[in-house]
């Protein structure tokens, strides 16, 4: 598969220009820019994109890249830091003085050139305190801005193109067409990166790794471990046992769903563990939200220790780390790389001496969606929310009661209802009840109330690193509120989160 590699200047957008490439079909990795001539050569990438970053070219700890790599004969694309080390390393001069530009710009062609063919003049994305004061050798302008009049340069002879502004962000209307052209026409990558390439190769890469053995998954009930179980299942059959824990705090009849969808939909029987005692036993009197997180992951870890001795030929585990989980343990300096991971089973290869297979490991979520459609997962579980690992234990707030679980869990099914009712589910990135430790007094009919308050929380985000509270419309926050109060003993207040991450964090512990 030709592909292109991005080097990783630690931008907040690296991820994005990596998503962005996936999109138009064309396979992309993320390296750390620091990436050795020898390994670069050995991945034969096709294109070369230099990311951006937050550090000034001319600065001591500034990140470049081993210096022959404008030598070696593939196309390079330099995306605003990126752009300004292809001029510094090229005899140009960027000015560390110049004004910050930030926010929209209309984009000016200058000279017909291969990177932004097909576009006239749009709206671009600018985001940078530094800019280029001299042009690099052997390099021309061919667009500016008016804040910017070297906003695009191209050495067309070596296929080195640079843009100060940046292309993988939304906000730049043509920023796919500049991609696919560097990607297509500049780079002249053929094959096409699809869900369908993707599940053919990784069925044969875990026949050829797991060879006769068998595998163990857990199944959580979420996207990525059930997408993970399915495309297993299409890869060795029988040999994969999945396991099931039913901690008691998931959503309303949600293990319920999850068995109907593998035994009816797979045909596939799925060991279910019900722990739900367990982990109320030991949750009894809890209300510290890390010691709640403890808890849980280690009766996790106990109760499907116990079912895994079941199995006892596996040799494997079978887990969901998706790609920027493992772009975090590559770590470049910068803040692209900061990305929060909860490993909720983490620790159990290691006690379980067992050995990893993560055929996820190259994916973005969005991607693991399409391949379960792929594979048959249907539309309304691939689309649902996230739902966190230690479930509703982190949404009752204080001690956790079989009659709170029980209030939440109605709560929660009665808001969502409403929202995909309302068409709103899909828009939204995660969307929740939260059950508050306090009472406040209300009236009912002529009678006095002394109930809990339920708090709604919806944000829309790209990966729950940052999230914005989603602007609910009134009348469906109203039909939410009224058939809580009116459904749900137990709750006679609701209220809507309006805080974005930062500075709140999603979750309310
Ligand atoms: P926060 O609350 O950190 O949440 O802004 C970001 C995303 O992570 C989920 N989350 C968790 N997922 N185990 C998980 O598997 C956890 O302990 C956990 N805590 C938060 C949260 O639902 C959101 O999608």
């Amino acid at each position: 598969m030709q592909k292109i590699i991005i080097l990783d200047f630690g931008s907040q957008y690296t991820q994005i220009i990596a998503r962005k490439v996936r999109e138009i079909g064309v396979y992309a990795e993320i390296y750390p820019y620091n990436i050795s001539r020898d390994v670069l050569l050995q991945l034969a990438p096709a294109g070369i994109i230099l990311s951006g970053g937050p550090n000034s070219v001319y600065g001591d700890n500034a990140p470049h890249p081993f210096p022959e790599i404008f030598q070696l004969g593939i196309p390079i694309l330099g995306i605003c830091y990126g752009l300004q080390l292809i001029a510094i390393l090229n005899d140009g001069v960027v000015d560390k003085s110049a004004a910050r530009e930030y926010g929209r710009a209309n984009l000016i062609i200058d000279k017909p050139n291969l990177l932004l063919d097909g576009i006239s003049s749009s709206q671009v994305w600018m985001s940078h305190g530094d800019s280029l004061k001299s042009l690099p050798a052997g390099f021309e302008i061919i667009a500016h801005t008016d804040n910017s009049p070297i906003a695009a340069i191209q050495n067309a002879n070596q296929n080195i193109f640079g843009v100060q502004f940046h292309p993988e962000v939304h906000h730049t209307e043509d920023g796919k067409t500049i991609l696919e052209n560097f990607a297509r026409r500049i780079c002249g990558i053929k094959t096409n990166w699809t869900t369908h390439s993707f599940i053919d190769n990784a069925i044969n890469t875990i026949r050829e790794q797991v060879g006769d053995d068998e595998v163990i998954c857990a199944l959580s009930g979420g996207v990525d471990s059930t997408v993970l179980a399915v495309l297993l299942l299409n890869a060795i059959g029988d040999k994969l046992h999945c396991i099931h824990i039913d901690t008691g705090l998931m959503r309303q009849n949600e293990s319920t769903k999850l068995m109907e969808l593998f035994d009816i939909h797979f045909k596939m029987s799925v060991e279910l563990i019900n722990g739900s005692d367990i982990f109320l036993e030991r949750l009894d009197g809890v209300t510290d939200p890390e010691q709640k997180r403890k808890i849980i992951g280690k009766s996790f870890i106990d109760l499907f220790d116990i079912g895994a001795k079941r199995f006892n030929n596996a040799k494997w585990l079978a887990q969901g780390t998706l790609y920027p989980d493992v772009i975090e343990s590559v770590s470049v300096k910068g803040p692209s790389v900061v990305i929060k991971s909860h490993h909720n089973v983490g620790g159990l290869p290691e006690i379980m001496g067992l050995k990893l297979v993560e055929p996820f490991r190259e994916l973005f979520k969005d991607e693991v969606r399409a391949v379960g459609r792929e594979l048959g997962v249907p539309d309304w579980f691939v689309n649902r929310h996230p739902f966190p690992g230690p479930g509703l234990a982190i949404r009752i707030l204080g001690e956790i009661t079989p009659e709170r679980i029980d209030i939440l869990q109605k709560a929660d099914t009665i808001y969502i209802e409403e929202i995909k009712k309302a068409g709103l589910y899909d828009d939204i990135w995660q969307a929740f009840a939260v059950l508050l430790p306090i009472k406040s007094v209300g009236v009912m009919g002529d009678e006095r109330t002394y109930e809990s308050t339920c708090v709604l929380r919806a944000v829309t985000s790209v990966d729950g690193m940052t999230a914005d509270w989603f602007p609910m419309p009134y009348d469906v926050l109203a039909n939410i509120s009224s058939r809580i109060i009116n459904e749900i003993r137990g709750i006679n207040r609701v209220v809507y989160d309006i805080t974005s991450k930062p500075p709140g964090t999603i979750e309310w512990e």
